[in-house]
């Protein structure tokens, strides 16, 4: 990483020492700003940014001691040298006292002060280094992480794979809670821009206003507010990739100016006029329907697709079969490990109960209820009771369940509501085939058949609880 160094602040009400060294440090290479007061000083470090300060302890109105304590106090991070004219330990302790990380004593050598300067620009790139580190390593993807063998998440992961290796633009659709973040890290995390930055902006979380400014950046004065220059998100993603989440929340003015950004990689902040660029990839998501929000005229058709180069569609958790099952084990042994406890399992009806969900929140609905289960499960399985009264919710949101989800067929529908209604009459008659018939009217051999045809798994014959194994 070679990061640039911003400049040092000298701060002198003298002259002479401001200009000597000022040209002694540019001689070493550093870029130098002085300021002849301490109140000129703290104006200057809140509009620019700075590796060090070095000031004088006597200057004319607020002293350097002062001035340290108040550049400790709002900027602990940015390191200040104090130069003094007598060195006694009592003034060197209260240097170090108001925040001053060295001092130097008049007449010093330069070699002296370009040692201490030295050590600041080290520590200024080591902070700034782990910063970038950190804002990488924050969230590590990988395919592993995306649980599920049912047929549709195999397709995903191997087109993740295979988009992944492109700079191909994503667009990622599905409903709340099926994974699109994970997706989205996943094809950073393979693609050859990995080890530059990934950056995430959830569009509908920051106000419409600030959200150009965060994305594209804004020059000093650009608003009431702007003191700084700031740079925007796109270049901070330079060479890497920049997730938009949410971003059929985004309003139609910044819209125009994405598609702009979108055509050559150019922009412009926020009050500026510089045309800049940057090369990054762009992977966009949302749960919402954006084909409804172009038709609505709230989303540009131009800008999807643009966006819309490679499509990934999450299925919705309740189409992915037995990966509720897998999930569930998933979740149960990261959560275990953190909450320390023996708990091995789901009782077969547990697991049949998991099955027959809709889950309308998907696999953040079902961490939410593995999590619960958890805590409030005292054997060694995860048992029914411990699960949300889900027959009860569903009564609560009345009508919910019998309107198809969005891209539900009638048949779907129908099978859901079908086991649903299966898996409820068997709760109610404590599991037992002969008496769940009956209440349906049907033959026991009937309601096995159509058990069976749903991929609802069905006990063994023996004993009241039949629906306790994976054996017919
Ligand atoms: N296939 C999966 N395997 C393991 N964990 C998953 C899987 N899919 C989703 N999750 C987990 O479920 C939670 C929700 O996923 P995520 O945040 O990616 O959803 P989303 O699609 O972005 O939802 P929203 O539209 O609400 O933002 C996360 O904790 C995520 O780690
Ligand atoms: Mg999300």
């Amino acid at each position: 990483m070679n990061l640039p160094l911003p400049p040092v602040l000298v701060v002198d009400d003298e002259k002479n020492m401001r200009r000597s060294l000022q040209l002694m440090l540019n001689d070493e290479g550093y870029a130098v700003r002085a300021a002849e007061s301490a109140e000129e000083a703290l104006a200057l470090i809140a509009h620019e940014e700075f590796f060090m300060v070095i000031t004088d302890a006597r200057l004319g109105g607020i002293s350097g001691y002062e001035l340290l304590g108040k550049i400790h106090s709002q900027w602990p991070e940015l390191p200040a040298l104090m130069i003094t004219a007598y060195a006694t330990p009592k003034l060197a302790v209260e240097a170090i006292k108001a925040g001053a990380i060295d001092y130097l004593a008049k007449p010093f050598e330069p070699e002296e002060l370009f040692h201490a300067v030295a050590r600041c620009a080290e520590r200024y790139r080591l902070l700034r280094e782990n910063a970038a580190l950190r804002s990488r390593a924050g969230d590590v993807f990988s395919l592993e992480q995306i649980v599920g063998e049912s047929s549709k998440m195999r397709d995903l992961r191997q087109l993740i794979r295979t988009v992944a290796a492109t700079d191909a633009r994503v667009l990622v659709l599905g409903e709340s809670g099926t994974g699109k973040e994970l997706v989205a890290g996943a094809i950073h995390s393979l693609s050859p821009r990995r080890n530059e930055n990934y950056t995430r902006i959830n569009c509908a979380a920051i106000p419409e206003q600030l959200l150009e400014s965060e994305l594209f950046g804004h020059e000093r004065g650009a608003f009431t507010g702007a003191i700084k220059q700031k740079n925007g998100r796109v270049e901070e993603a330079d060479g890497g990739t920049i997730f938009l989440d949410e971003i059929a929340d985004m309003g139609k003015p910044l819209q125009a100016k994405l598609l702009r950004f979108l055509e050559d990689g150019s922009f412009t902040r926020v009050g500026g006029t510089d045309e800049l660029r940057v090369n990054v990839r762009l992977i966009a998501a949302t749960n919402r329907d954006i084909t409804q929000a172009i038709a609505t005229g709230d989303f540009r058709e131009d800008l999807f697709h643009r966006l819309n180069v490679v499509q990934f569609n999450l299925p919705p958790l309740r189409e992915r079969g037995d990966d509720v099952l897998m999930l569930s084990a998933h979740f149960l042994k990261s959560f275990r490990a953190k909450m320390n406890k023996n708990i091995n399992g789901f009782t077969a009806s547990a697991q049949q109960r998991l099955l027959a969900q809709r889950w309308p929140g998907n696999v953040r609905e079902l961490r939410n209820v593995i999590e619960r289960a958890l805590i409030l499960e005292t054997s060694h399985e995860i048992q029914p009771a411990s699960l949300p009264n889900f027959a009860g919710e569903a009564h609560l949101q009345k009508g919910h369940g019998l309107a198809p989800a969005p891209d539900e067929s009638l048949d779907t529908a129908l099978e859901r509501l079908e086991k649903e209604i299966i898996q409820n009459t068997l709760e109610q008659n404590n599991f037992s085939l002969t008496r769940t018939a009956e209440r349906l009217k049907m033959t026991r051999h009937a309601l096995r058949y159509r058990m069976q045809k749903l991929n609802m798994k069905i006990a063994g014959e023996n004993g009241e609880m039949a629906a306790t194994g994976h054996n017919d």
